[in-house]
C-alpha cells in the first residue's frame, strides 16, 4: 500500500509556470510505500526542501497531485491540512522552527498539548527522548541560548514525541557531529523497524543516507535516479557515493 503518492508535482515561486523551464520543481512523481525508509539527495538548489514542504502540506504545489494515506492533500483547506499534519506527520524542518519564547522542553511537548494528549506520561516521554538525544541538561534553556545542533535535536524530539506515522525531515543531521548524527539515524532505523514508521528525509550526508533503504536523487527539480538497498551484505554507502559523483553539483561540499 502506498502511504504517499505524488504525481507530476511542479512548483514555480512567484512568476509564471513555464513548460520545460527552470521551475523549482519540474514534474516530480514518486510513490512511497508504508514503512519505507527513504532519503532524498541532490545538489543545493535542486528542489529538495521545496519538495518536502509540498509533501508535508507546508507549501502548495503549482501543479500536481499529492495523496497521503489515500487523501488528496491538495484539496485540503489550511485548517484541514494543519489537523492532518498534526495527527499523522512528524516534521523536522531545515531551519528547526522552534518558538523563541519557549524552552526546548516546552517546544518539544507542544504538539501533545495541541493534540490534547497531555494526560499520560508526557514527562516520561520527553525525558526519554531528551536523554536519548543528549539534550536533557539543556531542557530549560531557550533556543537562542543553545547550539544549532542542540536546537536541531530539540526539533527532532518535537517531531517524534507524538510517534508520528510518517516522519518528514529536512537535513535532520545537518548540524550534528558524527556521533549525534549516528544516534539520530539509529533512532530512525529503530522506529522504522519496530513501529513501521515511514521516513522521508532530505540529506547531503551519504553516511546518514546509507541507513535508509532507498535513496531518491533529484536534480534541477526533476527525479534523476533512485537506488534501493539490497538484502544481505552490500556496500550501499559506496553506491550512494557513485550516484552523487554522476549527478555532480555541490552535494559533498555541504
Ligand atoms: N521562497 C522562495 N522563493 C523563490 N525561490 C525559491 C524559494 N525557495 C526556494 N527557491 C528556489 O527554488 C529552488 C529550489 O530550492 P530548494 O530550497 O528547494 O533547494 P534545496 O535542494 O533544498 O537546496 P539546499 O540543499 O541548499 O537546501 C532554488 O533555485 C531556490 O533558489
Ligand atoms: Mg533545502
Amino acid at each position: 500500500m502506498y502511504v504517499l503518492q505524488a504525481e507530476n508535482v511542479t512548483k514555480v515561486y512567484g512568476g509564471r509556470l513555464e513548460v520545460n523551464s527552470n521551475n523549482a520543481l519540474n514534474g516530480i512523481s514518486l510513490n512511497i510505500e508504508d514503512g519505507e525508509f527513504t532519503a532524498i539527495m541532490g545538489p543545493s538548489g535542486s528542489g529538495k526542501t521545496t519538495l518536502l514542504n509540498i509533501l508535508s502540506g507546508i507549501d502548495e504545489a503549482t501543479r500536481g497531485k499529492i495523496k497521503i494515506m489515500g487523501k488528496d492533500i491538495t484539496k485540503f483547506t489550511r485548517d484541514e491540512m494543519a489537523i492532518f499534519r498534526r495527527e499523522n506527520l512528524g516534521i523536522i524542518s531545515q531551519d528547526f522552527n522552534l518558538l523563541d519564547d519557549l524552552t526546548l522542553e516546552e517546544n518539544a511537548v507542544l504538539p501533545l498539548f495541541i493534540k490534547d494528549d497531555s494526560s499520560e506520561n508526557v514527562k516520561d516521554r520527553v525525558e526519554e527522548l531528551f536523554k536519548f538525544f543528549n539534550i536533557w541538561e539543556q531542557r530549560n534553556k531557550y533556543p537562542h541560548n543553545v547550539s544549532g545542533g542542540q536546537q536541531q535535536r530539540a526539533a527532532a524530539c518535537r517531531a517524534l514525541i507524538t510517534n508520528p506515522k510518517i516522519v518528514m525531515a529536512d537535513e535532520p543531521t545537518g548540524n550534528l557531529d558524527s556521533k549525534a548524527s549516528t544516534k539520530f539515524m539509529k533512532y530512525m532505523q529503530m522506529i522504522n523497524e519496530n513501529r513501521n514508521s515511514t521516513i522521508i528525509m532530505v540529506t547531503h550526508d551519504s553516511y546518514a543516507a546509507s541507513f535508509c533503504k532507498r535513496v531518491l536523487f533529484i536534480k534541477d527539480g526533476k527525479m534523476y535516479t533512485e537506488i534501493r538497498k539490497k538484502e544481505g551484505k552490500e556496500d550501499f554507502f559506496n553506491r550512494i557515493l557513485d550516484c552523487l559523483a554522476i549527478i555532480g553539483g555541490e552535494v559533498d561540499e555541504v
